[in-house]
């Protein structure tokens, strides 16, 4: 018990609105399952984050329920972590609240996630959409996650939840742990296979764009032979072949081996070459995954389970430090 209660905690999370991309599963949620034995960890599918784009709702709930298949099927195991769906745990949306009343007009407009999402999407620039950093402060706040394994991408929303945890701090008692975010060392900014200066995204409009989770081992082969690259020709990382670079990142990332030696290793030879080289190990990545992914999504009953049992594991934690945080603030008891 007592060696339970010194593990480090984490919290991360990941929107069910698609299918995760080779990204998704490189820069976050292939970590995730290798932080179980170390850490006490809670991951959640952020589907009240989803709603801040329009979604389908029949699609939301089917994404939702995939989404959790996919994390066990990428290795999370509910003996060892608490895997929960964030609307089941409503503890989240109150202390949104609170920490919104102490979050600054001036810190929301600065965030790039917000500003690109709002040119994306200009028929709905929501404030949900702008409130979204507070909603991802409380998931990580309400549990006092020491670590919180991400992209780069996530690493401002990151540290406005240490500052608002900070303020919160400061203005009644210490009450929060303060987060510090985990990015891996190769991987932690996966780009689009078309526009290399763009992240891999799942909800870009270009298919060729992203390797999913599901893609069959012939569409990965056809969409990084399709990779934008340039003109030449050789297998070498550099700030001005940002195509190659990212081939490059994929495979370091999948094997083990440095950027010198993947140089070394494919000198003389063609891009053509290289991009099989990559599509084989992202292919034998995958299948495990695939097979796991399709046992699980068979099993209704197993992931229905499973998914009760987090929420109501989460949900304990989540009640205990709303009260205190109701209690400070003070509201009635
Ligand atoms: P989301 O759903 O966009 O992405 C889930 C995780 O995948 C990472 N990621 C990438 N990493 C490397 N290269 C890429 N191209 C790439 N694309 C995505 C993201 O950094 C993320 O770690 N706001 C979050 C979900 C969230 C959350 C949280 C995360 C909600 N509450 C609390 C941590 C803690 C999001 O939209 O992730």
């Amino acid at each position: 018990m007592e060696q339970q209660a010194a593990k480090k905690r984490i919290l991360s999370g990941i929107q069910p609105t698609g299918t995760f991309t080779l990204g998704n599963y490189i820069g976050a949620v292939r970590n995730w399952s290798r932080m179980q034995e170390e850490y006490e960890c809670l991951y959640m599918v952020a589907n009240l984050h989803a709603l801040t784009v329009r979604q389908d709702p029949a699609a939301l709930r089917r994404q939702t329920r995939e989404s959790a298949a996919l994390l066990l099927a990428c290795g999370i195991d509910p003996a060892k972590s608490i895997l929960f769906v964030q609307s089941q745990v409503p503890a989240h949306c109150e202390l949104s609240w609170v920490l919104s009343c102490c979050t600054q007009f001036g810190e929301l407009s600065r965030m790039t996630q917000f500003k690109d999402k709002s040119a994306k999407h200009p028929e709905n620039v929501n404030a949900g959409l702008f409130t979204y950093p507070c909603l991802m402060a409380a998931d990580i706040l309400i549990y006092n996650a020491d670590l919180v394994p991400v992209g780069a991408d996530q690493n401002q929303h990151l540290e406005l939840a240490r500052n608002v945890a900070q303020r919160f701090n400061n203005n009644y008692s210490p009450t929060f742990t303060l987060p510090e975010g985990y990015n891996p060392k190769t991987g932690a900014r996966v780009r689009s296979l078309q526009e290399p200066a763009k992240k891999m995204s799942k909800s870009d409009t270009n298919a060729n764009a992203y390797i999913l989770l599901t893609d069959d081992a012939d569409t990965v082969l056809r969409k990084f032979k399709r990779a934008v690259t340039d003109s030449e020709g050789a297998v070498r990382a550099a700030e001005d072949k940002p195509g190659v670079t990212n081939l490059m990142g994929i495979y370091s990332a999948l094997t083990g081996k440095g950027l010198d030696a993947i140089e070394a290793e494919f000198a003389g030879q063609g891009y053509g070459v290289f991009k099989e080289a990559v599509a084989g190990v992202v292919i034998d990545a995958l299948r495990p995954i695939q097979a796991e992914y399709a046992r699980v999504l068979a099993d209704k009953e197993y992931l229905d389970r499973v998914l009760a049992e987090g929420a109501a594991a989460a949900g304990r934690i989540a009640g205990r430090t709303l009260a205190k945080v109701y209690r400070k603030v003070g509201m009635l008891q």
